[in-house]
């Protein structure tokens, strides 16, 4: 057996390849940005040729930091940002279009249209998710409707959607030589075209959004082998067998593997999973229900999910649309220069807002503006924002599952962030976990291919792996945190139907 698992994080702003030991720790890691693309407002999109080149620039730089080559690697895990659409044509491997990103609202119209009738919750008892922009399925309409020669190309069976999973998967594994057209549970979950009970497309669905099912690839559990790495790659001959969406290999990362456990991801935006067994629970408060992981042959697991679209993104456009940092790091020191947000409250709806609103009329907003406000308080107002997001979905994981959580396990960049963990265990009112390991994302991806090829032999291995490295203890008056959270309240219904005919 060889020493490492290597695990492919193609997320929405970086890829990254990271190689992992049995103890579930970091031996090297290499990482590279793709371009946003923002073509109008409202547009977001990533150019798929870019993200298979850096995937496989990632690929080297992790292999060469740790001097190793392929033969010390025992198998591939793929995690992967969600939702984020390509389409490209089998023959050629040339995507159509670029892919089109899951923070992308340009699918609004086609959502109305299929909402006309039955309502925007009209397939949420079959695939937990509400009609959104968010989603897969309307951005794969998109392309077909819009993208010239497409639609002919799809029903003469010549093109295939993936979600970067699988667009990963089938350039690993060949390409147009023989590239394995697959991806998992959870990512299928995230289509709309996915039936929660049977896992399997949705015949019935597909032909309302008129999307051929030749183009989607084939759905398998989270944790097998789907291939082995072709002849071309620097990682030729390893077999791939893990695959997670990338908010489930974060909770899979975080081993909370058993119904109740939870955690919160602060990326690019903050993703709330709560693991509820082998059951479909269906919120009343504005959850997701989605899948959490398949182990092969063992029963899939299910969970409530709050998602939220601009936290650390939120961090990102104060560096790079408004210039008043250099890096995302530096909204610390920033906020630090001011003792509160000075009456400001910044909600960052950019794209809407997801849950637990679900209102695609919001856009951003800042308020509670006066000439005492400085960029200090602007500062901590987004960071701020980010926390109190969170705290309105545990509430609504609370109060679905009935059982509040007694702490919160966090991961994901902007946990690196003191000021944002100590004010976020202040408003939840329940202290917040970080892991040793914050890269819980590719290590559940990780764990998920090592489990297949029995680099792990089974879930109590990768629970022995989780350590605790910080805590933070809620510290604030308590009502204190509660006017704050009544003034956030306030600040989010000022953003609401604003998108009207007036608004592009
Ligand atoms: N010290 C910090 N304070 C606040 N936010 C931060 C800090 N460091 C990083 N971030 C934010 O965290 C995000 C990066 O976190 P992470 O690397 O987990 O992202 P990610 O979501 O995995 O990226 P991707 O979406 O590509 O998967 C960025 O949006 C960045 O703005
Ligand atoms: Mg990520």
């Amino acid at each position: 057996m060889a020493k490492y698992v290597l695990a492919i994080d193609q997320g929405t702003t970086s890829s990254r390849a990271i190689v992992f030991d049995k103890a579930g720790s970091i031996i090297s890691t290499g990482q590279l940005e793709h371009e946003q693309i923002l073509p109008q407002a409202g547009w977001v999109e990533h150019d798929p040729k870019e993200i298979w080149d850096n995937t496989r620039e990632a690929i080297g730089q992790a292999l060469s930091k740790a001097n190793i080559t392929r033969h010390d690697i025992e198998a591939i895990g793929i995690t992967n940002q969600r939702e984020t659409a390509v389409v490209w044509d089998k023959n050629t491997g040339v995507p159509v279009y670029n892919a089109i990103v899951w923070q992308d609202t340009r699918t609004q119209p086609i959502v109305d249209r299929l909402a006309a009738d039955g309502g925007v919750e009209r397939f949420k008892g079959k695939v937990g998710l509400p009609l959104a922009t968010y989603f897969s399925g309307t951005k794969i309409v998109w392309i077909l409707e819009n993208v010239e020669g497409a639609r002919a190309k799809a029903d003469a069976g010549d093109l295939l959607f993936g979600t970067t999973d699988s667009w990963v998967l089938w350039n690993l594994t060949g390409g147009i030589e023989g590239g394995v057209h697959a991806t998992d549970v959870t990512n299928a979950s995230r289509t709309m075209f996915m039936d929660l009970e049977t896992l399997q497309w949705d015949d019935e669905i597909l032909a309302i959004f008129d999307v051929p099912k030749s183009m989607l690839p084939e759905i398998k559990s989270s944790s097998e082998v789907y291939g082995i790495a072709s002849g071309h790659s620097l990682l030729r001959e390893v077999p791939i067998a893990g695959i997670l969406g990338d908010q489930q290999a974060a909770t899979f990362g975080q081993a909370a593997f058993d119904q109740g456990e939870a955690k919160n991801t602060y990326g690019t935006g903050n993703f709330l999973i709560f693991n509820t067994g082998t059951e479909i629970i269906h919120s009343k408060n504005g959850l997701l229900t989605t899948v959490g992981y398949k182990l092969g042959d063992a029963p899939v697991h299910y969970a409530l999910e709050g998602s939220i679209a601009v936290t650390g993104s939120l961090v990102q456009w104060m560096r790079d649309q408004l210039g008043i940092i250099k890096n995302a790091s530096e909204i610390e020191d920033l906020a630090k220069t001011v003792k509160d947000n000075g009456g400001a409250y910044f909600v960052p709806a950019f794209s809407g807002l997801f849950a637990p609103y679900w209102r695609s009329d919001a856009r951003g907003a800042l308020v509670g503006l006066t000439r005492y406000v400085n960029k200090g308080h602007i500062a901590r107002a987004a960071l701020e924002a980010i926390a109190y997001q969170t705290r309105e979905v545990l509430d609504a994981v609370n109060a679905d599952s009935g059982v509040p959580l007694t702490e919160l396990k966090v991961d994901g960049g902007a946990t690196a962030n003191d000021l944002l963990m100590q004010f976020q265990a202040d408003i939840i009112g329940v202290p917040v976990v970080r892991p040793v390991v914050a890269e819980t994302t590719a290590l559940g991806a990780a764990y998920a291919a090592g489990l297949a090829v029995g680099f792990w032999s089974g879930l109590d291995d990768l629970r022995a792996n989780w350590q605790e490295d910080s805590r933070w203890e809620p510290s604030m008056d308590k009502d204190e945190a509660d006017r704050l959270l009544r003034n956030w309240k306030k600040a989010v219904t000022k953003t609401l139907d604003w998108v009207d005919e007036d608004v592009r």
